[in-house]
């Protein structure tokens, strides 16, 4: 199984940035624990960071018959971007939402999720393990639809 981990804007500063907030944990500590899980689970992982929309919404579009799924922290992007949500409609693929902090408890704007309703599910409010927790859910949905 092949999967597309994105991580948008600001997340390259993970482990500097506001770490109250997003814990000490760099982006790299992150996409190694991640490489070790799928690892495990036999899952191959494409992992891109970028701070610009576009090249996440190319990311996105070029995962189409290359993964089976996505798993994305799309940041502050999270909030604004239709163009983010109308590429993952686009190319039809299961995508599971996280995030390090909890956006529900945080300020109001946060709250709202353009990708939530196009997402399998959102996971936030666990750290970096709001990644561990949303690749198993994502290789769960896979492997049961595939069996299914
Ligand atoms: C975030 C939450 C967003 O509101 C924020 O803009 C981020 C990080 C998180 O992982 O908690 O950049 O996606």
């Amino acid at each position: 199984m092949k999967l597309l981990v994105l991580h948008g804007p600001n997340l390259n500063m993970l482990g500097v940035r506001e770490p109250e907030v997003y814990g000490r944990d760099t982006l790299e500590d992150i996409n190694r624990s991640l490489e070790s899980a799928a690892a495990d689970q036999g899952v191959e992982l494409r992992i891109r960071q970028s701070n610009h929309e576009g090249v996440l919404v190319d990311e996105i579009q070029e995962a189409l018959g290359r993964a089976e799924g996505i798993l994305i922290n799309p940041g502050a992007y999270t909030h604004t971007s239709i163009a983010l949500r109308d590429a993952i409609v686009a190319v039809g693929l299961p995508v599971v939402e996280v995030h390090l902090s909890d956006i529900h408890a945080r300020e109001h704007f946060r709250r709202h999720s353009y990708i939530e309703p196009v997402a399998l599910t959102q996971i936030c409010g666990h750290g970096s393990r709001s990644y561990l927790l949303g690749l198993e859910a994502l290789v769960d949905h896979i492997r049961t639809g595939s069996e299914g």
